[in-house]
Order: C-alpha cells, then structure tokens, then sequence
C-alpha cells in the first residue's frame, strides 16, 4: 500500500501522519515543545526543540505504518526567522510569527521600499509578525550574532534543511517574509537591495508540489524511513490546510477557529487587496494565489470567556449561546482581546461588548462573543468581495468549527454555506496530498484533492436570519471607527 507522509511544524507542537493514496488516515503522532517569551511581546523557540520533536514523531509514523513509503511534505507556522551561520549551526533562538518586537524595522522597511512598492511587490504592508523586520532588528540590536550570519530559514524549512541537506522553501511560505515578489514568485531584487539584504543567505524558491531535494541516507536509517525519499516543498500551515480542505479553485474559501479565526479564499489570480488590509499570498499551488484574513482571538475569545465565567466546557457556553436570539437583544462584541490583524492592522485595538442592559445575562454575552467573532470574519469576506474573490462555500475547520452553532452562525452572517469535510485533519494532511504530487503518486494537486468528500451535515444561510444579521453587521462594523481612539488612550493608560 502507498503511504504518504505529511509534517507539521506548529507553535504549540509538531504533528507527523501518514495517509494512503485514498486520503484515509494511516498513523499520526505529536510532541509539544516550549514557547519562550524573554520580554513581554516576545516569542521564540528553539529550532533545536523543532528538529529534535519532529524527528521523534517521524519515527514514531514510520514505525506504525506498514506501507511503501512514497514521500514526506512540510508545512508549517509561518513568518518565523530561524538564523544560521556559515555551518549551519542555529546562532540564535528563532523569532516566531506572534512576536511584537520589531515595530521600529517595520517602519523602516516601509520607509526604505515605500508603502506602494511594497504593497505591489510584496501584496503586503510590513507588519511586525512576517519575517524580514525580524532579519533587520537582528541587525539592529544583536550586531555580535548578525555578523555570523549565512542563511535565513522559515521554521519548517529548517527541518527539511536537516532531512536533506538542501536550504529551500515554498512559495506560499516566502510570501510572508515580505521579501518576495507575488508576481514572479521568487525574491524580489528591488526589495532586497532597498533592505540591503544577501541573496545568497535566502532558500530557493520552490511550488508546494515540488521535490526540494530527498532524505540523506543517514538520516533515513535512523528515522526507518527510505533513504533518498523526495520531500516536497510543502506550505505555509495555513495554504497547506486549505489543500488539506481541497479548497483548491475559485469560489471555495477555508475558515480555521483555533486560538486565531482566518478565512482563506482561493484565487487564480493574483488579487491584491489595495489598503492592504488582507494578506495576499501565494497558495501551496503552481501559479495561484490566495487572499486571507486573520482574526487574532476567535477561538481565544470564547475560551477566555469560558475561564473567566467558570464554566466547565465548551457545550454548555454552546447550549447558553442556543438560548439567546440572533443578535442577542441588542448586544455586539468585539473580538481585539488581543489587537487585531484583518481587516484593522491596529495592535492597540481592544475588546468590548457594547449594548449591555439589565436583560443580558450569560446567554447573550456568549452568543454575542460567538457572533462578534463571525462579524470580524465577515469583514475580511466583505474586503475578499469586493476584490471579487467571493467565496461561495466556506469549509470550516479547527476547533470552533466543530460547534454547529458557530457553524450556523457564519453561515447566516456570512450568507454563504458552511459545510465540513470528512477527513479534516489539518496542515499536514494537505502537506502529505502535496508529498504525494511530488512522488508522482497524482498528476495535480487538483487530482490529490479529488477524493476529498465533504459532510452531510451543511449549514445553509438562513435568508430571515441573514437579514437580521445584516442589520447588526452594519452596527458592528461603525463601533472600531467611533472608538479607535478611546482604544488607544485606553491602552496607553494600561501600561501607565
Ligand atoms: C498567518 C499566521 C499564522 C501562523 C501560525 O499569517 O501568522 O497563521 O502561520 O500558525
């Protein structure tokens, strides 16, 4: 039997599985490794940890699986540095997609490539999550370290790095470093030079459903693998579940709830969102794109809500929820606990719940949270619109998604269907579908997505509901303009 095997470099942990040439689940293993914050709004980990867990998990699925092995994909946390000197030895812990530390680089990078070159080069503004504001406070503030620098690595191509020797990458991942052009898909010259930044520390560029090179044959011994077995380019976590969702052609888009909400919608074309509000990048697919959008605390809104009320578990706030009407008499949320990323950009945006009276009780307040979730998103579909990127089903995944009322709620908000797919295991099953392009196992990455089935249980948009909801959207959506500022002085009063 024909196994692939997929690998996912996450910020909690890695997770390895092996699939069949059907999809079906074979073996899957996962190992967590530590986060470390040195400084408040700083996030790092140890690539060490990274390489150390996944060879641990490899193993494991390839003890476990009884086939022949064909290929490996990677996929992986995006926009992470991972910094190497001329041995390859890692100089320093590797900045991860979530640290705050490098607002000072983002603006000199917008100021040294210009806000509208780098919008058309890049797709992107420079924000302090991607990768090259990373690389420029590396020289900016560690001068000792950034001297021994000799190459640049994304996380999960630090692993491949280690399983074959070879310093490359794909193209949904370079585009968050914001040093790639979305058009050619390859480096950018112009915003290398105006960043003064070496070719030659950069991985190439690869499609997801490229070879990057095989296992170096020590390395297969020890991790029971075949030796020079290809390993595919992969994806960023995000493009590589959207793979894993077959949300592969125009129309289909992806929303994730985990700690963060991202909506994900698949385009031919490269779209560039002019205020720069979504993210444009490349999907894990030759030639296509993707715009995205990503809500900071979706899922982290209702467990924060959930430890702050006490209650137990997730199916009782859902029950709660269920007992409020649509729009929970009046009441709104606004998810920025933590800032917000789509479509605000405003890291000092805060939370609220606007429209309390004496009547609200616990079920409105949760099923206001759940919908003022579905409300950001519906920004980010709102902006995909009118860039005429319109999802016309959205395949919901992660661990909101496995509540029906979230479901449901999205729908009626969203006006579009929401429907389940039957495997939905995430970023490395997508990056096991690209191994098997690679192996030669299918001909496309449309042809891995083809025995992808969905769930009977779809949710419809409600017409009545999504009028209603429309009304509340509408109100939703002039609450950050009217308070913007009162956030700001808020949060500065915060860290008085
Ligand atoms: C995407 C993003 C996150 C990371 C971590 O832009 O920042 O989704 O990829 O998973």
């Amino acid at each position: 039997m024909t196994a692939l095997l997929g690998l996912d470099l996450g910020t909690t942990g890695v997770r390895c599985l092996a699939i069949d040439a059907g999809g079906r689940l074979l073996a899957d293993a996962s190992a967590e490794y530590p986060l470390y914050s040195p400084h408040p709004g700083w996030s790092e980990q140890r690539p060490e940890d990274w390489w150390e867990t996944s060879r641990k998990v490899i193993s494991q699925v390839a003890a476990e699986v009884r086939g022949d092995v064909r290929g490996l994909g990677l996929s992986g946390q995006m926009h992470g540095a991972v910094f190497l000197d001329e041995t390859d030895a890692v100089i320093r812990p590797a900045l991860l997609w979530n640290d705050q530390r490098t607002a000072a680089q983002a603006e000199a990078i917008t100021e040294r490539v210009g806000a509208q070159r780098l919008l058309e080069r890049a797709g992107n503004p420079a924000l302090t999550g991607f990768q090259a504001p990373k690389l420029l406070w590396l020289r900016d503030t560690e001068p000792e370290s950034y001297k021994r620098l000799a190459r640049l690595l994304l996380p999960k191509d630090y692993i491949r790095l280690r399983l074959t020797g070879e310093a490359a990458t794909d193209a949904s991942d370079a585009s968050g470093t914001l040093l790639l052009d979305l058009r050619t898909r390859s480096w950018s010259p112009e915003i290398l030079e105006a960043l003064e930044i070496d070719s030659q520390w950069l991985p190439q560029v690869f499609e997801g459903p490229e070879q990057t090179g095989s296992l170096r044959p020590e390395i297969g011994g020890e991790l029971g693998l075949p030796a020079g077995l290809p390993v595919a380019a992969g994806g960023g976590d995000n493009a590589a579940a959207a793979v894993g969702l077959g949300v592969v052609r125009e129309g289909l888009a992806s929303c994730s709830i985990g700690t963060s909400g991202v909506l994900f919608a698949h385009s031919d074309k490269l779209s560039l969102d002019p205020s720069g509000r979504l993210h444009a990048f490349c999907h894990a697919i030759p030639d296509r794109h993707h715009l995205m959008g990503v809500t900071l605390a979706a899922g982290g809104s209702l467990r924060w809500w959930r430890d702050l009320v006490g209650i137990a578990g997730y199916d009782r706030l859902n029950e709660l929820a269920a007992e409020a009407p649509p729009g929970a008499e009046g009441l709104l949320f606004l998810p920025y606990l933590t800032g917000e990323r789509s479509p605000h950009l405003d890291p000092l945006a805060r939370g609220a719940f606007f429209g309390l009276s004496s009547r609200h009780g616990l079920g409105h307040l949760t099923r206001a949270l759940m919908e003022g979730v579905a409300f950001s998103l519906k920004d980010c579909f709102e902006i995909m619109s009118s860039l005429h990127v319109a999802p016309a089903q959205i395949r919901a995944t992660g661990g909101g998604a496995r509540s029906a009322l979230w479901r449901q709620l999205l729908a009626d908000i969203l006006g579009c269907p929401v429907v389940r797919t039957v495997a939905d295991e995430g970023p490395a099953y997508g990056a096991a579908l690209l191994a098997g392009v690679a192996a030669g196992v299918f001909g496309s990455v449309e042809e891995a997505c083809a025995g992808i089935s969905l769930r009977s249980d779809v949710c419809e948009p409600d017409a009545a509901r999504t009028r209603r909801y429309s009304e509340y959207y509408a109100a939703y959506r002039s609450l950050y303009p009217a308070t913007r500022s009162i956030m700001h002085v808020l949060s500065g009063l915060a860290h008085d």
